[in-house]
């Protein structure tokens, strides 16, 4: 893969990435999926999720495991995080046993842009989650999926739904979605839960499902997060779903065949109905079934 020199780089967010960079893991997620053969990378990674994962902490283990890298969890209860070390010594200390990279979620947004600008040690950091931040590496899956799936860019109107100010995959999303000139980009969800002002300066906001969703032809769902909200703006399950919740009906607003998205992990009978996300218009598994090609392709981009 194409890769301009530009010494120790990470993957902290997408606006890091050039349009070449871009354009490269997408291409190279698709070969890898189509059965390239992987490049091979006697480096080892480590896993540090201070928040909880299925998804992207499996998949970035079975991607390194699937380039040869060797693969270290660390189980944060058992770390001397616990005892009070920052995060930095922590960082420091694994680049010192010759961990090469590091896969870090963290609770806090900008946590992992911070650690890279004070870094001095030889490791490449790697955006598993950071806050309300971002998640370029769902981004970039997603985009690969879409890819796939024969999507024209610049004709296509994509709906992203849900609670999209909490959310860091809506955060990175729409900036890629944006850098590959989506036609149309719109979000929608109850007004608590929009972002203000909508980050990308083109994007349409919606205020009903229907709005959203009418000709679309991606409907990227969201959960509600409600580890980032006070209890006071957590809402009721069942209201929800009735006036955000994807269902059948709202399938046939949208375009014939149009795609249906999730990043996961999903709560059936609230954002999404369990209907729409078995459906075939669903690319629910094919986006987790896409994640470990996409993050090969981002271990051997890093290296
Ligand atoms: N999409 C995603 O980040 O899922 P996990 O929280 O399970 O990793």
């Amino acid at each position: 893969m194409e890769k301009p020199d530009r010494g120790l780089h990470h993957l902290l967010g997408i606006d890091s990435l050039t349009d070449r960079d871009i354009e490269s893991l997408i291409e190279r997620t698709l070969e890898l999926s189509n059965g390239a053969p992987a490049s091979s990378a006697s480096v080892t990674t480590a896993n540090l999720f201070f928040e909880p994962s299925t998804r992207t902490r499996v998949s970035f283990e079975l991607a390194a495991l699937r380039l040869g890298m060797r693969v270290i969890n660390i189980e944060l209860e058992k770390s001397s995080a616990t005892k009070g070390e920052s995060l930095e010594d922590t960082v420091a200390t694994l680049a010192a046993m010759g961990v090469g990279c590091l896969v870090i979620r963290h609770p806090q947004t900008g946590r992992l842009q911070q650690l890279a600008e004070n870094l001095h040690a030889p490791i490449r950091l790697l955006n598993a989650g950071d806050g309300q931040g971002e998640h370029p590496s769902q981004a970039l899956l997603d985009a690969a999926t879409l890819a796939a799936d024969g999507l024209d860019w610049s004709q296509a109107t994509i709906a992203i739904v849900g609670d999209i100010r909490h959310s860091r995959v809506a955060g990175s999303n729409l900036k890629l979605f944006d850098r590959l000139g989506a036609g149309r980009l719109r979000i929608a969800g109850p007004e608590e839960m929009l972002p203000d002002p909508p980050g990308i300066e083109r994007v349409e906001v919606c205020h009903s499902i229907e709005a959203a969703v009418r000709d679309a032809d991606v409907i990227m769902m969201l959960r509600v997060q409600r580890e980032r909200m006070d209890r006071a703006g957590w809402p009721d399950p069942d209201q929800y779903h009735r006036r955000w919740g994807l269902n059948p009906a709202h399938l046939e607003l949208a375009r014939p065949g149009c795609r249906v998205m999730h990043p996961g992990p999903i709560n059936r009978g609230m954002e999404i109905d369990g209907a729409v996300a078995d459906s075939d218009q669903s690319l629910i598994l094919d986006q987790v079934r896409m994640s470990v090609f996409a993050r090969m392709a981002i271990f051997e981009w890093l290296h």
